[in-house]
């Protein structure tokens, strides 16, 4: 293996198996947990969502996330090159998964540094007595019409913290898997877990504190009748595990050989349920609190996402004693986990490129970056933020991560036929066997459920413009930008690899490939050991 001394970089890896699951915890937990997960719950009819939740997160949270571990552990690369490697025709579907990412890290940062400047408003109690919406809109983000178009109107309060925010999430990166990732999660992680502790328990001795239980717990079984409230739990589940857009792919291919694949896959969706059903918890909790002062219903208080945590929380501020702690530790907690996230979501991008180009970490890095910052600022950090940030959340939502994992789930089972490859690299070196309830559920129930999910919320958004938002709006930041994401992964995909690229010369996987080589016989299913490396 003379080439192997030319070869610019070894893959990457994390230290340790518990950096590796500390990390995925840290991608899976984020703003999805913190602000989404309350709210979703809630309006899906509280206690009885926890069955939609539990079905979504059994039939297709968990099989994809054992998918991902899969693929990304046994083809060892970033999503296009792990997709490549499985077959060449595949490797768009990496690049779809890349683009996502892309999409969402714009305008992900863009809710971490509204965190950063509301952690620092709730110090001050910036936004006065009885005022929190009015500031949100109007004096933080200075939201104009959508209908008079996309503005360039700078918002400096946004644009800084903005700037920051990727100043501290690109330093982050150039470090690498190890030094930076790693040590990230090392130190974030467990900070985030106490701040949250903290947080929930303070809540819960809010006067009021228990309304706010009820209303989050009481089951309300007829929204168990409304395909919608399905919709939003499997929704719900695939960005809130990390699934399906190369996160899990990428953080993978960064294990060691030896690594029990689907008992770490446990633990981290063990973990990100728990942090979201604590969530729950503290954030009803507040609302209870919140509605009992105002002398009204949760149910009124309770609002959408977006304003859940920039209206409610400020509102809660402002009245309960020791009002800047939680809001500290709640703002806190955001950027915190946003952070986590925000760098498992860029890797997917910076992952990719390193393997295609097999240019080095900081190249890569400040490559890919640096135009995403300015994209972001130009797009987010102006008067016309808003709209354009819940059109592009919600398509991309829908018709990117919901969209790849139907066509991931078809091809892998029904093209390629690799379940059977996946399932026996997982059951060689996991605690946890799975068998052939994991292939039913990967191969028919999750296309089935998501096919279903994916017409209907097709039909939705083609009948009624989201939000009554303008056309246009919808169609360059909604559709436009889904359409873009497919183009865009097939043009990529078409892109000759480099002659530096992990595709071509990759000793690690070599090696791998030598110790572990096998394909199960196509006629027995019996694993047949080849003799050597196989690409
Ligand atoms: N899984 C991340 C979140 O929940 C993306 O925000």
């Amino acid at each position: 293996m003379a080439k192997a001394k030319t070869q610019p970089n070894r893959r990457e890896a994390f230290g340790s198996r518990n950096v590796f699951i500390l990390a995925a915890i840290g991608s899976a937990v984020g703003l999805g947990n913190i602000w989404r997960f309350p709210y979703v719950a809630y309006e899906g009819g509280g206690g009885a969502f926890l069955i939609p939740y539990l079905c979504a997160l059994l039939t297709a949270g968990i099989p994809l996330l054992f998918l991902d571990y899969a693929i990304g552990h046994r083809y060892r690369g970033s999503a296009p090159l792990a997709f490549r490697r499985m077959h060449r025709a595949a490797e768009p579907l990496g690049w779809w998964q890349v683009l996502i990412c892309v999409v969402i890290s714009v305008y992900y940062a863009v809710i971490v540094a509204w965190s950063v400047m509301y952690t620092w408003f709730s110090a001050q109690l910036s936004w006065g007595a009885g005022n929190e919406q009015d500031f949100f809109f109007s004096d933080f983000l200075q939201m104009g019409d959508p209908k008079e178009g996309i503005s360039t109107t700078f918002v400096p309060q946004v644009g800084v913290p903005l700037v920051i925010v990727w100043i501290v999430v690109i330093g982050i990166m150039i470090l690498g898997v190890k030094r930076g990732i790693g040590a990230a999660n090392m130190i974030l992680m467990p900070l985030l877990t106490v701040m949250f502790l903290i947080l929930v328990v303070q809540a819960l001795f809010l006067p009021g504190a228990l309304d706010g239980l009820n209303a989050f717990f009481e089951p309300n079984w007829e929204a168990l009748r409304d395909p919608g409230v399905w919709a939003s739990a499997y929704g719900h589940i695939f960005f809130s595990l990390s699934v399906a857009f190369g996160i899990m792919v990428t953080y993978s291919s960064y294990l060691k050989r030896k690594t029990d694949l689907t008992g770490s896959g446990l633990v981290v969706a063990f973990a990100n349920s728990s942090f979201e059903i604590l969530a729950g918890i503290g954030v009803f909790a507040a609302l209870g609190f919140m509605a009992q002062a105002a002398g009204t219903q949760v149910a009124d208080v309770a609002t959408s996402g977006i304003g859940l945590a920039f209206i409610a929380f400020p509102t809660i501020v402002s009245q309960a004693a020791g009002g800047s702690i939680i809001g500290v530790l709640f703002f806190g907690a955001l950027v915190f986990a946003g952070i986590t996230s925000m760098i498992s979501i860029l890797e997917v991008i910076v992952s990719a490129l390193q393997d295609k180009l097999g240019w080095s970490r900081i190249s890569t890095t400040l490559v890919v970056t640096i135009p995403l910052a300015i994209i972001s600022m130009a797009l987010f950090s102006t008067t016309s933020a808003l709209v354009v940030l819940d059109t592009t959340d919600a398509f991309v939502n829908a018709f990117g991560i919901m969209a790849v994992a139907f066509v991931t789930v078809i091809v892998v089972s029904w093209v390629l036929f690799k379940l059977p490859v996946l399932q026996e690299h997982l059951n060689r070196r996991s605690s946890f066997r799975i068998g052939i309830l994991w292939r039913l559920l990967v191969a028919v129930v999750v296309p089935i459920v998501l096919g279903y999910l994916l017409f209907s919320e097709f039909q939705k958004k083609l009948t009624e413009p989201y939000e009554g938002y303008p056309v246009w709006l919808l169609g360059i930041f909604g559709w436009g930008m889904v359409a873009l994401l497919v183009v865009g992964g097939i043009l990529l995909s078409l892109l000759p690899w480099s002659a530096k690229s992990h595709a071509k010369d990759d000793p690690g996987y070599d090696e791998f490939l030598a110790v572990e080589a096998y394909e199960p016989d196509p006629e027995t299913g019996s694993v047949r050991v080849q003799k050597g490396p196989k690409r």
